[in-house]
C-alpha cells in the first residue's frame, strides 16, 4: 500500500531557490519541515521563527538527525556535489537544485555515492516539471499528431540584471545564462524532443562586460527521434517575453512584467559585488527586503519558462500557462487547464513518488547529467565555433517519442 505520511525534509540553503519552493513546502501536506542549515544567520533565525526548530550548524551536524528522510540541496551550483556526497553518506536521499552541478565528473561522483548508498537523486526544480509541458508530453506520446519535427523555445528576461552574487556572473564558477537558465529550457526541449541529444550547435553572447558571463545564447539541439529543437535565451532583455504568455510570469502569477529600467537602476552605484551579493540575500527568506508574502498571491496559472511551439507532423502545439494552444487541420482549439491549487507541486508528485513509494524518477541523476552534458556542449560549440557530435550521456531516459503508431 502507497504511503501518505509527510516526507520529513531539511533544507541546506535557505535563500532565493528555497524563498520559491516555500509556498509549496508549506502548502503541500506531503511535505514536513523538519530541519535547515545555512551559514545565513537571518535566513535561520526565520526558520526558527518560522517552524519553530533551530537549524543545524552545517550539513553533518543536520543528517545525523535519523529521522530526517531526505535533504532539499538549495546551496550555490559548486558546492551542489560535495552536499550530495555529504548528505547520501548519512543515508538521506536528494533532492539537488539545478544546474546538478559544475562539471560531468562531479555528477558522476553524485550519482554513484547515491547509488552505492541506495537513496534516491533527483535534479530540480526545472520548468521541465510543469504541468503544461508534462501534458504536451503526454500528447505527443499519444502519436495523434505524428512526430515532433521542430520545437522553437524562447525566453525574454532581465535575469542578469538581478542582484547576483559575485560566482554568478563568472562562467567557469558556474556563472551565466547557460547554466542557470540552459538548465531549464535545455529539460523542457529534452522532455519533448525524446532526450537523446545528437548534435549541438551555439552562439552564446556576453555585451554587458560589466556583467562578466554569458547573458544571452541561440542554440541548435539535434535529437535521435529526428527533432529538432532552437532555444534563444535573453537575460539582457528590454522586451519581457511572458507578454506572448498573457502576461503570466515564470511563476504563474499574473500581470509579471518586469520594468527594465527599474531592475537596472537597482544596481546603480553598487560597484562592490559583495554589495550586490548583499542585496541579493536581504530579498531572501528572512533578509530585510523579503516581504514574507508567498511567492504566488493572487491569481495563479501554471509555471513556464517562455514561448513554446511544438511542431509535429500533424499540428502545431503551444503549451501555455492557461492551457495548450492546438493548430491543426481540425482547426484551432485549446485544451484548458484548471488552475493549479499549489505550486509546484508536480515535483513533490516525484519526489514523494519516487522515496516513499519507490516509484521510478524521470528527473534523476542520469538525466540531469545529460542536460549538463548539453550545457556545456553549448558553451563549447559557441567557443569553438564547431558542431558538438558524440555525446556520451545521452541514451535510454525517455521513450522514443519518432515512432509514430498511425
Ligand atoms: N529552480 C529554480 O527555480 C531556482 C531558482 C533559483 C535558484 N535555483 C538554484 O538554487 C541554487 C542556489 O541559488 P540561489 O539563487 O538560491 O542562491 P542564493 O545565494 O540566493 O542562496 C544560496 C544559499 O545557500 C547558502 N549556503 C552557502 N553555503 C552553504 C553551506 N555550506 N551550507 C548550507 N547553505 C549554504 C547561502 O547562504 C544562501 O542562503 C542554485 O544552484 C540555483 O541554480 C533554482
Amino acid at each position: 500500500m502507497n504511503s501518505t505520511r509527510p516526507l520529513r525534509l531539511g533544507i541546506c540553503g535557505l535563500g532565493r531557490a528555497f524563498t520559491l519552493m516555500l509556498p509549496t513546502f508549506t502548502q503541500d501536506p506531503r511535505i514536513q519541515l523538519v530541519a535547515a542549515t545555512d551559514p545565513n544567520v537571518q535566513a535561520c533565525e526565520q526558520f526558527e521563527k518560522d517552524f519553530g526548530i533551530k537549524a543545524s550548524e552545517n550539513l553533518q551536524a543536520m543528517c545525523a538527525d535519523k529521522t530526517i528522510d531526505a535533504v532539499y540541496i538549495a546551496s550555490p551550483h559548486q558546492l551542489h556535489a560535495q552536499h550530495v556526497l555529504v548528505a547520501a553518506s548519512m543515508g538521506k536521499h536528494v533532492w539537488v537544485e539545478k544546474p546538478m552541478a559544475i562539471t560531468l565528473d562531479e555528477c558522476l561522483q553524485m550519482i554513484n555515492a547515491c547509488r552505492a548508498a541506495q537513496v534516491q537523486l533527483m535534479v530540480g526544480h526545472s520548468h521541465a516539471f510543469d504541468w503544461p509541458v508534462l501534458k504536451t508530453r503526454e500528447l505527443i506520446l499519444s502519436h495523434r499528431y505524428g512526430q515532433v519535427q521542430m520545437v522553437t523555445a524562447i525566453n525574454y528576461t532581465d535575469f542578469l540584471y538581478r542582484p547576483r552574487r559575485p560566482e554568478e556572473l563568472i562562467t567557469e564558477l558556474g556563472g551565466g545564462v547557460v547554466f542557470s537558465q540552459g538548465a531549464h529550457q535545455v529539460d523542457v526541449v529534452r522532455r519533448l524532443c525524446g532526450g537523446d541529444v545528437l548534435s549541438v550547435s551555439a552562439n552564446t553572447r556576453t555585451w554587458d562586460s560589466k556583467r562578466g558571463s554569458e547573458g544571452a545564447y541561440n542554440a541548435l539541439l539535434k535529437f535521435h527521434s529526428g527533432a529538432q529543437a532552437s532555444l534563444t535565451y535573453s537575460g539582457y532583455a528590454h522586451f519581457d517575453s511572458n507578454l506572448w504568455m498573457d502576461s503570466v510570469g515564470e511563476l504563474g502569477a499574473e500581470n509579471a512584467i518586469f520594468n527594465p529600467a527599474q531592475t537596472r537602476a537597482r544596481l546603480k552605484g553598487m560597484d562592490d559585488p559583495m554589495q550586490e551579493a548583499q542585496l541579493k540575500s536581504a530579498r531572501n527568506y528572512g533578509g530585510s527586503l523579503w516581504s514574507g508574502a508567498p511567492a504566488q498571491a493572487g491569481p495563479m496559472y501554471h509555471q513556464h519558462f517562455g514561448p513554446l511551439v511544438v511542431s509535429c507532423e500533424k499540428a502545431d502545439l503551444r503549451p501555455t500557462p492557461k492551457g495548450i494552444f492546438i493548430d491543426s487541420d481540425d482547426g484551432h482549439e485549446l485544451l484548458a487547464f484548471e488552475a493549479p491549487k499549489i505550486a509546484r507541486q508536480e515535483v513533490v508528485d516525484e519526489f514523494y513518488g519516487a522515496v516513499m513509494n519507490g516509484q521510478a524518477l524521470a528527473h534523476d541523476g542520469d538525466w540531469a547529467l545529460g542536460t549538463l552534458e548539453v550545457c556545456l556542449a553549448m558553451l563549447d560549440a559557441s567557443k569553438t565555433q564547431s558542431i558538438i557530435k558524440d555525446l556520451a550521456h545521452q541514451h535510454g531516459f525517455v521513450p522514443q517519442l519518432g515512432a509514430s503508431s498511425s
